[in-house]
């Protein structure tokens, strides 16, 4: 039903309207236990899937399934808790950044094909303190909130350790993990962050940071998928060297190539496509697959780009991803997505006799070394 009719009703309104509107609606289902049992109805068979065999623990997090809800989809935190009860085992909100900015001028996100999102939001955020505010009330909640974190446009590249610092200290105690956004492609000059002497300054920054506050929490870097191995191999070496815990694996795509599929227009303009392009979702599997296979497992991917159904999510784990992520994928297919996969994921490892979805990481990198 979502796809024959609600999906072509949203078609027609602009992209971020709807995307606003959906979330402030799963925002008032968290009102009381009963709206939330209604939300509960438009998930996959009406019932939020509950399984032993989906369990997926990081460092100390334990996460109900493998399924999380990636940056940009709750950039202020305002629905953690019904995008938890649709199935999903937590949010990673944001990006957040240190002081409100609007972003640039809308319109600014589209849908350009069935399932295949181009924005160019760049970084719009209410900032840390009104995110804190909204975070306060998923304190002890079951869902598992990570948090996004960037820096303001204005922030020159030698200020940019301080500004995700002040981040990290005032989100600390509501976020389970971080991840440092270096990887948008929405903000001029961000992606050189990604460079291994400005990123281990920012990682350094955020660690001390964190030693500060209390325990250093799981820490992950989000990469474009643009990158070229070796500069991943400079991300992993950051990573390793300062104790993260992995990388996040992959933001939206600014190839040329795949922009112009969708119009010339996009080719030369900065932008970022994520979602069902099958050029995409590759680039980001084989990030992760390259990713795991150099480090041999020793740190976690969080799989990203492009997961819309129990196949692709299946790839990517079986790539090397621990956990998975979805931002488009929800637009198009709906908020009965995570219980779908979630229930193919273990009616494959039914099949396969496999006792539990850690067993099957990286299963394919391995077979590839
Ligand atoms: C509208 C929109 C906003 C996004 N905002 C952010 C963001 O603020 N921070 C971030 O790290 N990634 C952001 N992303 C990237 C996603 O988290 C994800 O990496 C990318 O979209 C690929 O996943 P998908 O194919 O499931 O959408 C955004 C993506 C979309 C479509």
């Amino acid at each position: 039903m979502f796809k024959r009719i609600v999906s072509p009703i949203l078609d027609r309104l602009d992209s971020e309207t709807w995307h606003n509107r959906a979330r402030e609606l799963l925002h008032l289902s968290e009102i009381s236990p009963f709206t939330l049992k209604l939300l509960e109805l438009f998930a996959y068979k009406g019932k939020r899937i509950f399984n032993e065999r989906l369990k997926v623990k990081i460092e100390d997090i334990e996460f109900d399934n493998p399924l999380v809800v990636g940056a940009g989809w709750d950039k202020v935190g305002r629905a953690v808790k019904a995008l938890y009860r649709l199935g999903f085992a937590g949010v990673e909100v944001g990006t957040v950044l240190q002081y409100p900015q609007p972003g640039n001028a809308k319109p600014r996100q589209f849908v350009l094909a069935p399932g295949v999102a181009l924005n160019r939001l760049g970084f719009n955020s209410p900032g840390m303190n009104i995110v804190a505010n909204n975070l306060k009330r998923y304190k002890n909640g079951s869902a598992v909130v990570g948090v996004s974190i960037g820096k303001n446009k204005n922030v020159p590249k030698k200020d940019a350790p301080k500004a995700h610092s002040a981040v990290i200290k005032k989100l600390y105690k509501y976020a389970a993990f971080f991840v440092i956004n270096v990887s948008s492609p929405n903000t001029p000059g961000l992606r050189q962050l990604q460079d291994k002497a400005p990123l281990a300054k920012i990682v350094k920054a955020i660690n001390r940071a964190m030693d500060k506050v209390g325990k250093r929490k799981p820490l992950f870097v989000k990469i474009a998928p643009d990158l070229t191995n070796s500069a991943v191999d400079d991300v992993i070496e950051v990573v390793i060297e300062n104790k993260l815990t992995g990388i996040v694996a992959t933001n939206t795509t600014n190839n040329s190539d795949i922009k112009a599929k969708y119009g010339e227009k996009w080719r030369n303009q900065m932008v970022g496509i994520s979602g069902n392009d099958k050029d995409f979702r590759q680039m980001a599997t084989d990030k992760i697959a390259y990713i795991y296979k150099k480090t041999r497992g020793r740190i976690k991917i969080i799989g990203v780009g492009g997961v819309n159904d129990t196949k692709s999510a299946l790839e990517k784990i079986m790539s090397g991803a621990s956990l998975l992520q979805i931002v488009t994928g929800i637009r198009g297919e709906g908020t009965s997505l995570p219980g779908k996969i979630n229930q193919g994921i273990l009616d494959y490892l039914d099949k396969k006799g496999i006792e539990n979805v850690e067993r099957i990481v990286g299963i394919r990198a391995k077979k590839l070394h």
